[in-house]
């Protein structure tokens, strides 16, 4: 089945999302606005949650109510990067539970290494959020994905901040039942795969590591 992508164009994210990608924002406020726009992103990546009815007693009578029916997510951030999005959705879930995967790409092939992986132990009863803000040749995504599959949870869906054309082909073509989100949709990678124009590097610039 294939499934679809969203671009985010709110303009909250999109007002965000260029402090974000200017060379002079620091580390701080990087962070900062990285957590805002995951807040946002999962606002609308949740917007098919199923709701159940629910009466609820009010001060002044009964209110015919909605609530989420008993669905379980979990939040996958892809580390390094994925990190600075966790905070920003567990604002809006703060019952998530958190797994993480360690991801890096070899700076000579762009093919990621894998070195962690601890999901939470009833992932097959939950909706799986990854979280990473860049997807460039989109390498870094399918293992993530093909690893979390492994486990059987109920959904898969992608979060991340910049897309590139080459990642986002490539993660269709590999896994076209998991729906993706992404607040920008970039030109092209440049020869070392980093997206242009992008942000630069992401775990760099959240972590002041460079
Ligand atoms: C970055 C980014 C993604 C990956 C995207 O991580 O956070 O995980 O690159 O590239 P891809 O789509 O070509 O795989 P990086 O390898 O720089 O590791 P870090 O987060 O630890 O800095
Ligand atoms: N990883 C990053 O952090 N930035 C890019 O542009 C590509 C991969």
């Amino acid at each position: 089945m294939s499934r679809k992508v969203v671009i985010l164009d709110h303009p909250l994210i999109q007002h965000k999302l260029s402090i974000l990608r200017d060379e002079k924002t620091d580390t701080n406020k990087f962070r900062t606005l990285v957590s805002e726009i995951s807040t946002l992103m999962i606002y609308d990546a949740t917007r098919d949650l199923p709701l159940t009815d629910k009466t609820v007693t009010t001060p002044c009578g009964t209110a015919d109510c909605k609530v989420i029916s008993g669905r379980k997510l979990a939040f996958v951030p892809i580390l390094r990067a994925g990190l600075g999005m966790v905070d920003g959705a567990l604002a809006l879930v703060p019952a998530a539970r958190v797994g993480h995967i360690g991801l890096y790409r070899d700076e000579k092939t762009f093919k990621p290494v894998e070195y962690y992986c601890k999901l939470p132990n009833d992932i097959e009863e939950r909706e799986v959020f990854v979280l990473d803000p860049m997807l460039a040749t989109g390498g870094s995504a399918i293992d993530a994905i093909s690893q979390i599959k492994l486990r059987k949870p109920r959904s898969i869906k992608f979060l991340c901040i910049i897309a590139a054309p080459e990642g986002l082909k490539a993660l269709k073509e590999v896994h076209k039942d998991v729906d993706i989100f992404c607040a920008g949709m970039d030109k092209q990678l440049n020869e070392n795969g980093y997206i242009v124009p992008g942000l630069g590097d992401a775990g760099d610039r959240i972590f002041g590591t460079k």
